[in-house]
């Protein structure tokens, strides 16, 4: 059916009770509810920030993937951001999604954060604009945009049902401001509310958020949605101001709204609110003209790469570099299991089935040839085991059977439900139709493979359940796992797993089959999930000294090692700041091997290097979409001047983070932010702790100088004019960073904020005049409790113009003459 625009106010009037019930909650998973017989279409919404998944997590149809959250961020680009959103709007369209689940512009408040590296890093002006940029893009191919998570969704360990007290500057000042900013330049059709209370209330639930701040103050009309399963309640939520219970079937809505009105604990007028909020939603999508359940496609081209590398290859942070960099074209030793496995992406919302995710290995044999490539894995640096499809004996893609039936395999000749080839053992219940299993019945699946082994040796296997599964090889049965639901394991994050060893001989076939079956879950509905992988079990320290062995032997080394999916992604925290098992020893034995090994490390938010001094070279990547390889390629040996800038300050240790002492939750699972406006930087000012890598920092090929600081005050800008000299023999792109600071503040202030950047492009030897245009609102207000509005405040300011935060190199000052409040941008 083609999308078409309502009359929202006649369609409502036409509506059954049962009909506006049904359209507060989504159809199912993906989709919202449709009145045919209005003209109310169902529409499709994706996740997620940085690609467009679609519809499934398993066998989802390929997206082009970008770089993630704090390390496209790094890029400071703020065109680039808008091509890229533009990108993306296309890659919406081409998967029939009206609207895209983001961008998640929360805090990166703590390196612990399983989700940081999907935000935008620590400044909430930096937050701000980027996602303005990608979010005008996404919106100029008409797709609607969904900033989330509506607020203070910065931890994951218990994320449904943990509280955060902030005082009212912080919750303005750093966390609802990047919101603020989106509000006000893309006018979002919706937005996504948090898991967790926010004083007490959950996202979904938070009249204060939702109705006084978005939609009062800030002038919002569009739609509220919950998190997926964010719901909790049914009149409430209504009466807060949630419109759209996500997903469905619903829990919360439905019958049960019917039934509030029935007992008027909801009104009808308070729903035919709700029904509102998700009908602007048809407008919005009827200018698309992305028809309703449209089949997915596929979008990918020479364009769409291209872009995709210069937004990689812009994110990369070059951090210390003594003479090192860029290497030679010529012969490398690569050491790290993530130089092969490219990890292009993160876990979680963010996963996505990228086209051609190249990594690190593949580019430089591409670039360099395969004689002059040597690899070793060096030590494992993974929670998930790789793909029992690794050692299939038909090389394919997807070499894996997967079968589901809703009997045990005890039932002969049981009947099949699907059948699909799939790349690895990986079942998520939330993605099957409970439809297709009978009432009273669990699914039961089974994976099969049939592997042959190069190597004669022991191997280790894991199975990570939420439900049962066993494992027989050649038909018995080696090894079975029943276990009991836990929060998370539906999406196998918090799945209990057991290892086993087998040794399986070089050459000879084993048939694998892996059995699940779904337990009965909270809810009594039908729950689990299932993993399942399998690797040489060879002792981590036999890999590492093979290693450090080999660096001695080799001029150019490179070592590869830090985060992935299985560490940073929804659900769970890590426990601690330091990099996997067995890593820091794989980076300090292949240094002490070979002094002049670049390190690249590869993370979302920081860890701790304790072997730091002995490194002569430290690249930091990330997860930087699908051209990861060939951006590492391009910076390591000088195709590309690095230009990226640190968005997160990279302590020297955990206790130094700002939100060290207020990231564990208490007895009642409540936190406060202590921290407070001193979130990031701010605090490594005011307590005057140097960090390891600052807010900004990220070195070049080249130098620049700045000089010639000019500053205007205009009646809604502040505009600083400013000489950036190429002073070194490469061209290269300098970020030009203002920090401002009050001089005479009523009230307690940060000794210096961000508030404008810009990044320009400078000749060797060249100069340039850069420009930026602070908000004037932005770059001299605080948020005054004591008139609940915003204060822009009179007096003198001074303005520290550098290329990072622990290098500002100018500073002129400049004067507000009139007080002024204000509530909006
Ligand atoms: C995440 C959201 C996401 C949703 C749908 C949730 O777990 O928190 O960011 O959009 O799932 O995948």
């Amino acid at each position: 059916m083609e999308v078409k625009q309502i009359d929202i106010d006649d369609v409502i009037s036409k509506l059954t009770v049962e009909e506006k019930a049904k359209l507060t909650s989504g159809r199912d998973f993906w989709h919202t509810h449709p009145v045919h017989r209005l003209g109310v279409p169902s529409l499709r919404f994706s996740d997620g920030p940085y690609g467009v998944r679609g519809t499934k997590f398993t066998d989802a149809v390929p997206t082009a993937s970008i770089p993630s959250g704090t390390v496209l961020a790094c890029s400071w680009n703020t065109e680039l951001m808008y091509e890229l959103g533009k990108m993306m709007g296309d890659q919406a369209r081409a998967k029939g999604a009206h609207l895209l689940l983001g961008p998640t512009i929360n805090m990166a408040r703590s390196p612990l954060g399983g989700r940081s590296f999907e935000s935008f890093g620590e400044d909430p002006i930096l937050t701000g604009v980027l996602a303005s940029a990608l979010s005008q893009g996404i919106k100029d191919r008409k797709v609607m945009i969904c900033p989330k998570h509506l607020a203070c969704n910065d931890k994951e360990d218990s994320r449904m049902a943990m509280n955060v007290e902030i005082s009212e500057r912080a919750l303005r000042e750093i966390y609802m401001l990047p919101f603020m900013i989106v509000q006000k330049n893309n006018d979002p059709e919706s937005y996504m509310t948090a898991y967790n209370k926010i004083r007490g209330k959950h996202g979904s639930e938070n009249e204060y958020l939702m109705r006084d701040i978005v939609e009062k103050e800030w002038g919002f009309k569009g739609c509220f949605m919950s998190d997926w399963f964010g719901t909790v309640s049914t009149a409430d939520s209504i009466n807060a101001g949630l419109h759209l219970e996500m997903p469905g079937p619903p829990i919360w809505r439905g019958k049960l709204v019917e039934n509030c009105v029935y007992h008027n604990t909801i009104t009808e007028e308070s729903l035919n609110e709700a029904v509102r909020g998700v009908l602007t939603l048809v407008n919005g999508a009827a200018k698309s003209g992305i028809p309703e359940d449209a089949d997915e496609g596929q979008l990918h081209n020479k364009e769409i790469v291209a872009l995709n590398r210069q937004a990689a290859r812009e994110a990369l942070v070059l951090m210390r570099n003594e003479g090192i960099l860029p290497l030679q074209k010529k012969k490398v030793l690569v050491i790290g299991e993530s130089a092969k496995k490219a990890n292009y992406c993160a876990g979680g919302a963010c996963t996505v089935n990228a086209y051609h995710p190249v990594s690190l290995y593949d580019s430089l044999v591409e670039n360099l040839g395969e004689s002059n490539v040597d690899w070793v894995i060096g030590a494992p640096n993974r929670r998930v085991l790789p793909s029992l499809g690794l050692y299939a004996k038909e090389k394919s893609k997807k070499p894996i059977t997967y079968r589901t039936y809703d009997e045990p395999r005890s039932v002969r000749d049981r009947k099949i439900l699907s059948e699909l080839t799939v790349p690895e053992v990986n079942v998520m219940m939330f993605e099957f139709d409970p439809a297709s299993i009978r009432p009273g019945h669990h699914l039961h699946a089974t994976f099969s493979v049939t592997i042959n082994v190069p190597e004669s040796s022991k191997y280790r296997y894991n199975l990570k359940v939420a439900g049962s599964a066993q494992v027989l090889i050649n038909g018995d049965v080696h090894a079975t796992h029943v276990t009991d639901y836990v929060s998370g394991s539906d999406m196998g994050m918090n799945a209990p797993e057991i290892f086993k060893e087998v040794y399986l001989e070089a050459g000879k076939d084993y048939l694998f089959e892996v059995d699940f079956e779904s337990t009965s879950g909270k809810d009594g509905l039908s729950a689990g999930s299932l993993g399942c992988g399998i690797e040489k079990a060879v002792a981590p320290e036999d890999y590492i000294k093979e290693a450090a062995d080999l660096a001695k032997k080799y001029d150019q080394v490179i070592v590869i090692t830090g985060l992935n999916k299985d560490f940073e992604t929804e659900g769970i925290d890590r426990s601690t700041m330091d990099m996997p098992p067995h890593q820091d020893l794989l980076v300090e034995s292949v240094l002490d091997s070979n002094p002049n090994t670049v390190v690249i490390i590869e993370s979302g938010t920081a860890v701790t290097l304790p072997w730091e001094k002995k490194a002569k070279a430290i690249l930091h990547s990330g997860y930087l979409g699908e051209e990861l390889g060939n951006a590492i390629f391009d910076v390591v040996f000088g195709e590309y001047n690095p230009s990226g800038k640190l968005t997160f300050t990279w302590p020297k240790r955990y206790e130094d983070n700002s939100a060290a002492t207020s990231f564990e939750l208490d007895k009642s699972l409540s936190l406060t932010y202590l921290d407070d406006i001193y979130m990031g930087y701010r605090h490594n000012d005011i307590s005057k702790i140097d960090p390891l890598f600052a807010f900004g920092h990220g070195l070049s090929y080249t130098t620049f100088k700045f000089d010639n600081l000019k500053v205007s005050v205009a009646d809604h800008t502040i505009d600083l004019s400013v000489d950036v000299k190429n002073t070194g023999d490469r061209d290269g792109s300098a970020v030009v960073q203002a920090y401002v600071s009050p001089k005479n503040s009523s009230v307690p202030q940060a000794v210096k904020s961000l508030k404008g950047f810009t990044k320009v492009f400078c000749k060797a030897g060249a100069s340039v005049t850069a420009k930026v245009s602070m908000d004037k609102k932005l770059a001299c207000s605080f948020y005054n409790t004591s008139i609940k509005q915003w204060t822009l405040e009179a007096g003198e300011y001074n303005v520290a113009v550098g290329s990072s935060s622990d290098k500002l190199e100018i500073t002129e000052t400049f004067e507000i003459e009139k007080c002024a409040n204000w509530i909006m941008l």
